[in-house]
C-alpha cells in the first residue's frame, strides 16, 4: 500500500484529480472499452470533483467513455433529497461534465427488493469486467463505503445498518439531527472494492488520524475495514498532513522518502496536459 502525504486539502485534491485524469487519458477509453470508475461521496472528494470539472472545462479530459459506479446510497430517502448520494453526485459533478446519463450507475436505496438490487449492481459491475479505479473516502471509524466495523472483508454489495459513530458524523449533513440520518444503506462490499484493479482512498483532516493509524500501522482487521487494502496489489491512501497526526514520525518519514520523486505537482500536471 502506498501513502501519499500532501500539505493541505487543496494540494491533496489537485493530486487526486490529476491522478484520476491521467489514468483515464492513459487508458484511451472508447465506447466499447470504457474506463470504469468507482466513486465516493462525502465532503472529502468535493475538491477533487471541482478540479476534475476544471480539467474538463479546459478540454484536458472527457468523460464520454467513462462508466461510473457510486459506492453506496442511503436507504429510504427520496432520490432527489439533497443528501441522497445520487443528488450529491449530480449537483457536484455529473451535471458539469460530458458523461452520458446511461454510463452512470447508482444503487437504488428505494428498490422494492434491496437484496435483488444489490445483486443487480454486482452483475452490472461484472458486465463491464470490473472496475479500473475505485476511489473512496474513509469514515472516522475506518469504514470503507458503508462497510462499518466488523464487516466481512470479503463482503459483496448488500444492505448495512449504519453505526452510531457514522450517523453522528453524518448528522452534519442532516441539520445536525441524528434522527434524520437514515439507519440503513446499500453499499458495495469490501470484496467488491478489493476486486477493482486499483484503489485510491482520500483522507482529509485530523478527524481521520485515528483511523489512518489503525489502517496503516496495524494489521488487517475487520474493525477498520480500509485496512483490507493492505492486501490489495495497487492501493494508495492519499491524505493531508493533519490526517497523519496519529502516525509515528518514522512512518510518515518513510512514506515521504519513498514517494519523493513522484510528488512534484508540475510533473503530474505535465503528464495530463496533452
Ligand atoms: C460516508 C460515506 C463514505 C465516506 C465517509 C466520509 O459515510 N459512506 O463513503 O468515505 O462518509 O465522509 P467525509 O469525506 O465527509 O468525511
Amino acid at each position: 500500500m502506498r501513502l501519499i502525504v500532501q500539505k493541505d486539502y487543496e494540494t491533496m485534491s489537485t493530486w487526486a484529480a490529476y491522478y484520476v485524469a491521467r489514468a483515464i487519458i492513459k487508458a484511451e477509453p472508447k465506447q466499447n472499452s470504457p474506463f470504469v470508475l468507482g466513486l465516493p461521496t462525502g465532503s472529502t472528494p468535493l475538491g477533487m470533483y471541482r478540479i476534475l470539472t476544471d480539467l474538463y472545462n479546459q478540454g484536458v479530459i472527457s468523460f464520454r467513455h467513462v462508466v461510473t459506479f457510486n459506492m453506496d446510497e442511503y436507504v429510504g430517502i427520496p432520490s432527489d433529497h439533497p443528501q441522497s448520494y445520487r443528488r450529491f453526485m449530480q449537483d457536484n459533478f455529473f451535471s458539469s461534465i460530458d458523461i452520458p446519463k446511461e454510463n452512470i450507475n447508482f444503487l437504488d436505496g428505494n428498490a422494492p427488493d434491496p437484496d435483488e438490487e444489490c445483486r443487480r449492481y454486482e452483475q452490472a459491475i461484472d458486465s463491464y469486467e470490473g472496475i479500473d479505479l475505485f476511489l473512496g473516502g474513509i469514515g472516522t471509524d475506518g469504514h470503507l463505503a458503508f462497510n462499518e466495523p466488523g464487516s466481512s472483508l470479503t463482503s459483496r454489495t448488500r444492505v448495512k445498518t449504519l453505526a452510531e459513530e457514522t450517523r453522528v458524523s453524518n448528522s452534519r449533513f442532516f441539520d445536525h439531527d441524528i434522527s434524520k440520518v437514515p439507519q440503513y444503506a446499500l453499499t458495495v462490499g469490501v470484496g467488491t472494492i478489493m476486486d477493482a484493479r486499483e484503489v485510491l482512498i482520500l483522507a482529509y483532516g485530523h478527524s481521520k488520524a485515528r483511523a489512518l493509524k489503525h489502517v496503516i500501522e496495524e494489521g488487517v482487521n475487520h474493525m477498520w475495514t480500509v485496512s483490507a487494502l493492505q492486501q490489495h496489489r495497487r492501493a494508495t491512501i492519499l491524505c493531508d498532513e493533519d490526517a497523519t497526526d496519529e502516525l509515528t514520525v518514522g512512518t510518515v518519514k518513510y512514506f515521504k522518502q519513498m514517494e519523493a520523486p513522484n510528488l512534484d505537482p508540475d510533473k503530474l500536471l505535465d503528464s495530463v496536459r496533452r
